[in-house]
């Protein structure tokens, strides 16, 4: 049976930082209430020459160097982004411009912060039918520019970065992305949502709404968050018949640390094989998932046959997980 397998990954992060203290200058705010409330110390802000599409096509040169191929050997892009340079063309299409991955087709795909574990289930999907096909699956944030930075329950939670992986069918059976399951309930989409350019038709309901960055409802948010991502992770668990202890690492979706404390603490897990980023990079959205990847991958976490375990929550509502063996 063909297994997708990921063969490459890499990531991208902003140059400028910006710290706990730089925000207390900013908002009425301070380090100890950022860190006590979401364990967030620092996070990354793009500038000139570091747009969505740029960081994602960085990241994606680091996946393609580490999984030996050029960009022509691309068959298909998917960039998972609720921040992309515009509505049109795609942020895919410009990083296929920024790569020359010219035989690729590249398409985006909005599942908010869940969205690189619905492109892996994607990508899944066309290697499953044609197993040559080498996929970048990308996640590219710039949140920056979708925040209101007068708003401090806002402002301090998010960060810039991309992380990308390359991903081609494997014959072993026990050997690459092993399941998935997605989940999306746009019932109470009100929560958490970041409209778009106000519309210049009078008519539309959305007309009036110019404010083109996230608002959120908090504490309401948190709550579904860790119940969801819980409820994701324990039905793949049982669908494959793995338990919790087999599995070597948790990457799940770094929105806040409370968020994945209570969540390690709902599954029985010790924290220690949760990994976070969380701390110097804050919430990326749909870069959390894939620049922790690489980064667990680049530091030698991973070791073959380790059993990986993706999790995520977004707007929409959008959850899910993947379970992968490295
Ligand atoms: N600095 C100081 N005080 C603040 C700040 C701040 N930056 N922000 C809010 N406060 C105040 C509030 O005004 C409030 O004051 P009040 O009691 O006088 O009214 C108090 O702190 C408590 O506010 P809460 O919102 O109840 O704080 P909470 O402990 O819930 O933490 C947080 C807020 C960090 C946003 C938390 O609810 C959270 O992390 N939620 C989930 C976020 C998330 O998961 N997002 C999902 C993904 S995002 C995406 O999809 C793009």
């Amino acid at each position: 049976m063909t297994r997708s397998v990921v063969i490459g990954t890499g990531s991208c992060l902003p140059k400028r930082e910006l710290t706990n203290a730089d925000l207390e200058t900013m908002v009425d705010t301070s380090d100890e209430w950022i860190t006590t409330r979401t364990g967030i110390k620092s996070r990354r802000i793009s500038g000139h020459g570091e747009e969505t599409s740029k960081l994602g096509a960085a990241a994606a040169r680091q996946a393609l160097d580490m999984a030996g191929l050029a960009p022509a050997a691309i068959d298909l892009i998917i960039v998972c982004s609720i921040s992309p340079d515009m509505v049109m063309p795609s942020c895919a299409c410009l990083v296929q411009k920024e790569l020359a991955a010219l035989n690729a087709f590249a398409f985006d795909l909005n599942a908010a912060c869940s969205g690189f574990v619905f492109g892996l289930d994607v990508a899944d999907r066309y290697i499953k039918a044609n197993p040559a096909m080498k996929i970048l699956v990308i996640g590219a944030e710039n949140l920056s520019a979708r925040t209101n930075w007068q708003d401090r329950s806002t402002c301090v939670l998010f960060g810039d970065a991309a992380g990308a992986c390359v991903l081609t069918g494997g014959e072993e059976e026990q050997h690459g992305l092993l399941a998935t399951r997605l989940y999306s309930d746009g019932r109470l989409w009100q929560l958490l949502s970041l409209a778009g350019a106000p519309s210049l038709n009078p008519d539309l309901e959305y007309a009036a709404d110019n404010g083109a960055y996230i608002k959120m409802a908090g504490p309401d948010v948190f709550k579904i968050a860790v119940r969801s991502m819980g409820e994701a992770v324990n039905s793949l668990l049982a669908q494959e018949g793995i338990a919790i202890d087999q599995i070597k690492l948790v990457i799940p979706h770094q929105a806040n640390v409370r968020i994945l404390r209570s969540l390690a603490e709902k599954l029985s897990l010790p924290f220690d094989r949760v990994y976070t980023t969380i701390e110097k990079y804050g919430n990326t959205s749909a870069a959390s998932v894939p620049v922790a990847l690489d980064e667990a991958n680049r530091r030698g976490i991973l070791q073959r046959g380790d059993l990986v375990l993706l999790c995520v929550f977004g707007g929409g509502f959008t959850w899910g997980a993947a379970l992968l063996r490295w």
